[in-house]
Protein backbone atom coordinates (compact mmCIF):
# COMPACT_ATOMS: atom_id res chain seq x y z
CA UNK A 1 0.00 0.00 0.00
CA UNK A 2 1.12 3.67 -0.86
CA UNK A 3 2.72 5.29 2.42
CA UNK A 4 0.77 8.71 1.66
CA UNK A 5 -3.20 8.75 2.13
CA UNK A 6 -5.37 11.48 0.57
CA UNK A 7 -6.77 14.11 2.21
CA UNK A 8 -9.55 16.27 1.11
CA UNK A 9 -12.72 18.58 1.94
CA UNK A 10 -16.34 16.83 1.28
CA UNK A 11 -19.45 18.90 1.42
CA UNK A 12 -21.11 17.39 4.29
CA UNK A 13 -24.02 20.15 4.20
CA UNK A 14 -25.91 22.81 2.46
CA UNK A 15 -25.16 26.14 4.03
CA UNK A 16 -28.19 28.36 4.12
CA UNK A 17 -26.55 31.20 5.11
CA UNK A 18 -22.58 31.49 5.81
CA UNK A 19 -20.07 28.81 5.58
CA UNK A 20 -19.95 26.96 8.98
CA UNK A 21 -17.47 24.36 10.28
CA UNK A 22 -20.73 21.90 9.66
CA UNK A 23 -20.56 22.71 6.07
CA UNK A 24 -17.69 20.17 5.58
CA UNK A 25 -16.29 17.13 6.41
CA UNK A 26 -12.97 16.30 6.18
CA UNK A 27 -11.38 12.93 5.64
CA UNK A 28 -8.54 10.46 4.66
CA UNK A 29 -8.43 8.15 1.88
CA UNK A 30 -6.09 5.51 0.89
CA UNK A 31 -3.83 7.08 -1.87
CA UNK A 32 -5.58 6.77 -5.84
CA UNK A 33 -3.84 4.92 -8.31
CA UNK A 34 -4.13 6.43 -11.92
CA UNK A 35 -6.45 3.98 -14.17
CA UNK A 36 -5.89 3.33 -18.18
CA UNK A 37 -6.19 7.12 -19.60
CA UNK A 38 -5.89 8.74 -15.99
CA UNK A 39 -3.36 10.70 -14.05
CA UNK A 40 -2.59 11.17 -10.63
CA UNK A 41 -1.24 14.90 -9.61
CA UNK A 42 -0.27 16.09 -6.33
CA UNK A 43 -2.58 19.23 -5.55
CA UNK A 44 0.04 22.51 -4.39
CA UNK A 45 -2.34 25.28 -4.82
CA UNK A 46 -6.00 25.50 -4.29
CA UNK A 47 -7.89 29.11 -5.81
CA UNK A 48 -10.68 29.87 -3.14
CA UNK A 49 -13.21 31.85 -5.66
CA UNK A 50 -17.11 33.68 -4.49
CA UNK A 51 -18.07 31.40 -6.99
CA UNK A 52 -17.48 28.14 -4.94
CA UNK A 53 -20.67 29.32 -2.31
CA UNK A 54 -22.60 29.51 -5.36
CA UNK A 55 -21.97 25.93 -6.14
CA UNK A 56 -23.06 24.93 -2.88
CA UNK A 57 -26.92 25.71 -3.34
CA UNK A 58 -28.72 23.44 -4.69
CA UNK A 59 -30.39 25.08 -7.76
CA UNK A 60 -30.39 25.36 -11.20
CA UNK A 61 -27.28 27.51 -12.30
CA UNK A 62 -24.22 26.98 -15.01
CA UNK A 63 -22.54 24.48 -13.35
CA UNK A 64 -24.43 21.58 -11.22
CA UNK A 65 -24.40 22.00 -8.10
CA UNK A 66 -21.62 20.23 -5.64
CA UNK A 67 -22.90 16.96 -4.68
CA UNK A 68 -22.95 16.34 -0.28
CA UNK A 69 -20.63 14.24 0.20
CA UNK A 70 -18.64 14.96 -3.09
CA UNK A 71 -14.88 16.75 -2.85
CA UNK A 72 -15.76 20.07 -3.14
CA UNK A 73 -14.78 21.72 -6.65
CA UNK A 74 -12.01 24.01 -6.78
CA UNK A 75 -10.01 25.06 -9.65
CA UNK A 76 -6.27 23.90 -8.21
CA UNK A 77 -2.51 24.23 -9.91
CA UNK A 78 -1.35 20.85 -9.54
CA UNK A 79 2.12 18.50 -10.61
CA UNK A 80 1.70 15.06 -12.30
CA UNK A 81 3.40 12.35 -10.09
CA UNK A 82 2.34 9.28 -11.96
CA UNK A 83 0.55 8.85 -15.26
CA UNK A 84 -1.25 6.54 -17.78
CA UNK A 85 -2.56 9.68 -19.86
CA UNK A 86 -1.13 9.82 -23.79
CA UNK A 87 -0.89 13.59 -23.05
CA UNK A 88 0.41 14.09 -19.59
CA UNK A 89 3.57 13.02 -18.17
CA UNK A 90 5.44 12.56 -14.57
CA UNK A 91 6.47 16.24 -13.87
CA UNK A 92 4.16 18.08 -15.78
CA UNK A 93 2.75 21.24 -14.07
CA UNK A 94 -1.05 21.27 -14.92
CA UNK A 95 -4.44 23.96 -14.35
CA UNK A 96 -7.42 22.03 -13.70
CA UNK A 97 -10.22 21.41 -11.72
CA UNK A 98 -8.67 19.29 -9.01
CA UNK A 99 -10.87 19.73 -6.04
CA UNK A 100 -10.43 20.71 -2.24
CA UNK A 101 -7.75 17.69 -1.40
CA UNK A 102 -4.02 16.67 -1.38
CA UNK A 103 -3.69 14.51 -4.47
CA UNK A 104 -6.10 14.52 -7.67
CA UNK A 105 -6.74 12.03 -10.36
CA UNK A 106 -7.93 13.33 -13.40
CA UNK A 107 -9.04 12.17 -17.05
CA UNK A 108 -7.63 14.85 -18.28
CA UNK A 109 -10.48 17.04 -19.44
CA UNK A 110 -10.29 20.95 -18.71
CA UNK A 111 -6.78 20.64 -18.20
CA UNK A 112 -4.42 23.14 -19.22
CA UNK A 113 -0.70 22.80 -18.42
CA UNK A 114 1.77 25.13 -17.25
CA UNK A 115 5.07 26.49 -17.23
CA UNK A 116 7.63 26.55 -14.14
CA UNK A 117 9.44 29.50 -14.01
CA UNK A 118 7.54 32.40 -15.73
CA UNK A 119 5.41 33.63 -12.67
CA UNK A 120 5.02 32.08 -9.48
CA UNK A 121 2.66 29.32 -9.69
CA UNK A 122 -0.71 31.17 -8.16
CA UNK A 123 -0.35 33.80 -10.77
CA UNK A 124 -2.13 30.86 -13.27
CA UNK A 125 -5.22 30.64 -10.84
CA UNK A 126 -5.11 34.97 -10.82
CA UNK A 127 -4.24 37.45 -13.34
CA UNK A 128 -3.17 34.07 -16.07
CA UNK A 129 -6.51 31.78 -14.83
CA UNK A 130 -9.87 32.21 -14.00
CA UNK A 131 -10.02 35.74 -12.58
CA UNK A 132 -7.83 37.48 -15.31
CA UNK A 133 -10.10 35.92 -17.89
CA UNK A 134 -12.89 37.15 -16.72
CA UNK A 135 -11.83 40.54 -15.82
CA UNK A 136 -10.40 40.48 -19.74
CA UNK A 137 -13.78 39.33 -21.44
CA UNK A 138 -15.83 40.87 -18.96
CA UNK A 139 -14.57 44.32 -19.29
CA UNK A 140 -13.82 44.31 -23.01
CA UNK A 141 -16.33 42.33 -24.48
CA UNK A 142 -19.55 43.25 -22.68
CA UNK A 143 -18.38 46.65 -20.79
CA UNK A 144 -16.68 47.93 -24.19
CA UNK A 145 -14.85 50.97 -22.44
CA UNK A 146 -13.63 53.58 -25.18
CA UNK A 147 -10.77 56.13 -24.30
CA UNK A 148 -11.81 58.57 -22.15
CA UNK A 149 -14.72 56.66 -20.32
CA UNK A 150 -15.12 56.74 -16.65
CA UNK A 151 -14.66 53.01 -15.19
CA UNK A 152 -15.98 52.06 -11.77
CA UNK A 153 -15.08 48.45 -10.34
CA UNK A 154 -15.93 46.98 -7.06
CA UNK A 155 -14.07 44.60 -5.20
CA UNK A 156 -11.09 46.42 -6.76
CA UNK A 157 -8.17 44.96 -4.48
CA UNK A 158 -9.40 41.68 -5.16
CA UNK A 159 -8.64 39.26 -8.24
CA UNK A 160 -11.20 40.08 -10.66
CA UNK A 161 -11.24 43.99 -9.88
CA UNK A 162 -7.72 44.56 -9.89
CA UNK A 163 -7.31 43.18 -13.45
CA UNK A 164 -10.44 44.74 -14.17
CA UNK A 165 -9.35 48.29 -13.26
CA UNK A 166 -5.26 47.70 -15.09
CA UNK A 167 -6.83 46.80 -18.14
CA UNK A 168 -8.78 49.96 -18.06
CA UNK A 169 -6.14 52.35 -17.36
CA UNK A 170 -4.12 50.53 -20.35
CA UNK A 171 -7.43 51.39 -22.12
CA UNK A 172 -6.86 55.01 -21.30
CA UNK A 173 -9.54 55.19 -19.28
CA UNK A 174 -10.47 57.00 -15.71
CA UNK A 175 -10.81 54.37 -13.32
CA UNK A 176 -12.26 54.71 -9.92
CA UNK A 177 -12.21 51.76 -7.64
CA UNK A 178 -14.11 50.78 -4.25
CA UNK A 179 -12.45 48.83 -1.90
CA UNK A 180 -13.27 47.59 1.97
CA UNK A 181 -10.87 49.90 4.38
CA UNK A 182 -7.97 52.68 3.50
CA UNK A 183 -5.06 49.87 2.78
CA UNK A 184 -6.63 48.36 0.02
CA UNK A 185 -7.54 51.69 -1.42
CA UNK A 186 -4.11 53.19 -1.21
CA UNK A 187 -3.23 49.73 -2.99
CA UNK A 188 -5.56 50.09 -5.50
CA UNK A 189 -4.46 53.65 -6.34
CA UNK A 190 -0.65 53.82 -5.33
CA UNK A 191 0.52 50.50 -6.53
CA UNK A 192 -2.53 49.65 -9.23
CA UNK A 193 -2.73 53.28 -11.04
CA UNK A 194 -6.64 53.83 -10.32
CA UNK A 195 -7.36 57.35 -10.39
CA UNK A 196 -9.03 57.15 -7.34
CA UNK A 197 -10.32 54.38 -5.10
CA UNK A 198 -13.84 55.04 -2.91
CA UNK A 199 -13.36 52.96 0.54
CA UNK A 200 -17.33 51.84 1.16
CA UNK A 201 -16.80 51.18 4.58
CA UNK A 202 -15.99 54.34 5.52
CA UNK A 203 -16.88 57.07 3.27
CA UNK A 204 -20.21 58.56 2.08
CA UNK A 205 -20.35 56.31 -1.45
CA UNK A 206 -23.08 58.30 -3.44
CA UNK A 207 -21.04 61.78 -2.57
CA UNK A 208 -17.47 60.13 -3.03
CA UNK A 209 -18.81 58.75 -6.39
CA UNK A 210 -19.93 62.41 -7.36
CA UNK A 211 -16.74 63.52 -6.38
CA UNK A 212 -14.44 60.74 -8.37
CA UNK A 213 -16.79 60.86 -11.10
CA UNK A 214 -18.30 64.56 -12.08
CA UNK A 215 -18.66 63.31 -15.80
CA UNK A 216 -20.33 60.22 -14.29
CA UNK A 217 -20.15 56.27 -15.21
CA UNK A 218 -19.60 54.94 -18.37
CA UNK A 219 -19.06 51.42 -17.60
CA UNK A 220 -19.45 49.70 -14.00
CA UNK A 221 -17.95 46.31 -13.69
CA UNK A 222 -19.94 45.09 -10.81
CA UNK A 223 -18.41 42.48 -8.21
CA UNK A 224 -20.87 42.78 -5.30
CA UNK A 225 -24.09 43.86 -6.06
CA UNK A 226 -26.79 45.06 -3.22
CA UNK A 227 -26.57 48.78 -2.38
CA UNK A 228 -23.30 49.77 -4.43
CA UNK A 229 -25.22 48.94 -7.35
CA UNK A 230 -28.05 51.34 -6.69
CA UNK A 231 -25.48 54.42 -6.19
CA UNK A 232 -23.67 53.30 -9.20
CA UNK A 233 -26.87 53.02 -11.31
CA UNK A 234 -28.08 57.22 -9.74
CA UNK A 235 -24.66 57.92 -11.27
CA UNK A 236 -24.82 56.30 -15.14
CA UNK A 237 -24.19 58.22 -18.39
CA UNK A 238 -26.27 57.82 -21.18
CA UNK A 239 -25.81 54.43 -23.11
CA UNK A 240 -23.49 53.26 -20.32
CA UNK A 241 -22.72 49.10 -19.64
CA UNK A 242 -22.96 47.37 -16.61
CA UNK A 243 -21.30 44.14 -16.49
CA UNK A 244 -23.12 41.65 -13.93
CA UNK A 245 -20.02 39.50 -13.02
CA UNK A 246 -21.08 38.85 -9.70
CA UNK A 247 -22.50 39.84 -6.56
CA UNK A 248 -20.81 38.66 -3.57
CA UNK A 249 -22.70 40.72 -0.89
CA UNK A 250 -25.54 38.79 -1.68
CA UNK A 251 -23.88 34.95 -1.81
CA UNK A 252 -24.60 34.15 1.80
CA UNK A 253 -27.96 35.51 1.94
CA UNK A 254 -30.81 33.20 1.10
CA UNK A 255 -32.89 35.59 -0.80
CA UNK A 256 -30.94 38.73 -2.87
CA UNK A 257 -31.99 41.49 -3.41
CA UNK A 258 -31.78 42.99 -6.70
CA UNK A 259 -31.24 46.86 -7.58
CA UNK A 260 -34.31 49.42 -6.26
CA UNK A 261 -32.53 51.95 -9.02
CA UNK A 262 -33.38 49.91 -12.54
CA UNK A 263 -34.78 52.49 -14.17
CA UNK A 264 -32.10 54.79 -14.57
CA UNK A 265 -31.30 51.86 -17.27
CA UNK A 266 -34.35 53.19 -19.17
CA UNK A 267 -34.20 56.48 -18.42
CA UNK A 268 -30.26 56.86 -20.04
CA UNK A 269 -30.63 54.10 -22.12
CA UNK A 270 -27.90 52.12 -20.61
CA UNK A 271 -27.87 48.29 -20.65
CA UNK A 272 -27.11 45.45 -17.34
CA UNK A 273 -25.89 42.35 -18.64
CA UNK A 274 -24.22 39.20 -17.11
CA UNK A 275 -21.23 37.07 -17.82
CA UNK A 276 -19.71 34.10 -17.36
CA UNK A 277 -15.96 33.25 -18.33
CA UNK A 278 -16.34 30.10 -19.30
CA UNK A 279 -18.31 31.29 -22.11
CA UNK A 280 -15.01 32.54 -23.52
CA UNK A 281 -13.29 29.25 -23.12
CA UNK A 282 -12.26 29.16 -26.87
CA UNK A 283 -10.90 32.72 -26.72
CA UNK A 284 -8.67 31.65 -23.10
CA UNK A 285 -5.05 31.99 -25.55
CA UNK A 286 -5.90 35.59 -26.92
CA UNK A 287 -6.22 37.09 -24.01
CA UNK A 288 -3.68 34.96 -21.62
CA UNK A 289 -1.25 35.99 -25.32
CA UNK A 290 -2.27 39.75 -24.54
CA UNK A 291 -2.13 39.56 -20.13
CA UNK A 292 1.62 37.54 -20.25
CA UNK A 293 2.53 40.18 -22.09
CA UNK A 294 0.99 43.43 -20.29
CA UNK A 295 2.97 41.58 -17.17
CA UNK A 296 5.93 41.51 -18.87
CA UNK A 297 5.63 45.26 -19.58
CA UNK A 298 5.17 46.04 -15.78
CA UNK A 299 1.53 47.29 -16.71
CA UNK A 300 -0.41 44.39 -15.63
CA UNK A 301 0.44 43.87 -11.59
CA UNK A 302 -0.82 40.55 -9.73
CA UNK A 303 -0.75 40.32 -5.85
CA UNK A 304 -1.54 37.07 -4.21
CA UNK A 305 -2.70 35.84 -0.97
CA UNK A 306 -1.53 32.63 -0.15
CA UNK A 307 -2.45 30.78 3.21
CA UNK A 308 -0.83 27.76 3.92
CA UNK A 309 -2.28 24.70 5.05
CA UNK A 310 -5.03 22.34 2.99
CA UNK A 311 -6.65 21.92 6.85
CA UNK A 312 -7.22 25.73 6.76
CA UNK A 313 -9.79 25.52 4.43
CA UNK A 314 -13.21 26.01 6.53
CA UNK A 315 -11.70 29.45 7.54
CA UNK A 316 -9.46 30.50 4.68
CA UNK A 317 -12.82 30.12 2.43
CA UNK A 318 -15.11 32.85 4.83
CA UNK A 319 -11.66 35.45 4.60
CA UNK A 320 -13.85 36.27 0.93
CA UNK A 321 -16.84 37.39 2.19
CA UNK A 322 -15.24 39.32 4.90
CA UNK A 323 -13.03 41.19 3.13
CA UNK A 324 -10.21 39.65 4.76
CA UNK A 325 -8.25 38.63 2.05
CA UNK A 326 -5.87 40.99 0.03
CA UNK A 327 -5.44 39.77 -3.51
CA UNK A 328 -6.04 36.32 -5.14
CA UNK A 329 -6.82 33.98 -2.21
CA UNK A 330 -5.12 30.57 -2.88
CA UNK A 331 -3.98 27.86 -0.16
CA UNK A 332 -0.89 26.48 -0.61
CA UNK A 333 -1.79 22.68 0.27
N1 LIG B 1 -19.00 35.86 -13.81
C1 LIG B 1 -17.90 35.15 -13.76
O1 LIG B 1 -17.59 34.35 -14.65
C2 LIG B 1 -17.01 35.32 -12.56
C3 LIG B 1 -15.75 34.70 -12.52
C4 LIG B 1 -14.93 34.96 -11.40
C5 LIG B 1 -15.39 35.77 -10.37
N2 LIG B 1 -16.64 36.31 -10.46
C6 LIG B 1 -17.13 37.20 -9.40
O2 LIG B 1 -16.24 38.29 -9.28
C7 LIG B 1 -16.31 38.80 -7.96
C8 LIG B 1 -14.91 38.98 -7.40
O3 LIG B 1 -14.30 37.71 -7.28
P1 LIG B 1 -12.76 37.57 -6.89
O4 LIG B 1 -12.37 36.18 -7.11
O5 LIG B 1 -12.00 38.66 -7.56
O6 LIG B 1 -12.80 37.83 -5.32
P2 LIG B 1 -11.96 38.91 -4.51
O7 LIG B 1 -12.40 40.25 -5.00
O8 LIG B 1 -10.52 38.56 -4.57
O9 LIG B 1 -12.45 38.66 -3.03
C9 LIG B 1 -13.74 38.99 -2.64
C10 LIG B 1 -13.81 40.45 -2.14
O10 LIG B 1 -15.16 40.87 -2.16
C11 LIG B 1 -15.31 41.93 -1.25
N3 LIG B 1 -16.56 41.75 -0.48
C12 LIG B 1 -16.89 40.72 0.32
N4 LIG B 1 -18.10 40.91 0.88
C13 LIG B 1 -18.53 42.11 0.41
C14 LIG B 1 -19.71 42.88 0.62
N5 LIG B 1 -20.70 42.43 1.41
N6 LIG B 1 -19.83 44.07 -0.01
C15 LIG B 1 -18.85 44.52 -0.82
N7 LIG B 1 -17.71 43.85 -1.06
C16 LIG B 1 -17.56 42.66 -0.46
C17 LIG B 1 -14.11 41.90 -0.31
O11 LIG B 1 -13.27 43.00 -0.63
P3 LIG B 1 -13.37 44.37 0.22
O12 LIG B 1 -12.41 44.22 1.34
O13 LIG B 1 -13.00 45.40 -0.77
O14 LIG B 1 -14.78 44.47 0.71
C18 LIG B 1 -13.41 40.61 -0.68
O15 LIG B 1 -12.02 40.68 -0.51
C19 LIG B 1 -17.19 37.84 -7.18
O16 LIG B 1 -18.51 38.37 -7.10
C20 LIG B 1 -17.19 36.60 -8.03
O17 LIG B 1 -18.33 35.80 -7.83
C21 LIG B 1 -17.44 36.09 -11.52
Amino acid sequence: MHPLRNRQFRLAQRPTGALVPETWAYVENPMPEPGEEQFLAQVLYISLDPAMRGWLNDAKSYVPPVQLGEVMRAIAVGKVLDSKHPKFVAGDLVVGLFGVQAYALSDGKGVTKVEAGLVPLPTYLSTLGMPGLTAYFGLLDVGKPREGDTVVVSAAAGAVGAVVGQIAKIKGCRVVGLAGGPEKCRYVVDELGFDACIDYKHDDVKKKLRETCPKGVDVYFDNVGGEILDFVLTQITRGARIVICGAISQYNTPNPVGPKNYLSLLVNRASMAGMIVFDYTPRYGEALMQMGAWMAEGKLKSKGDVVKGLETFPDTINKLFKGENFGKLVIEV
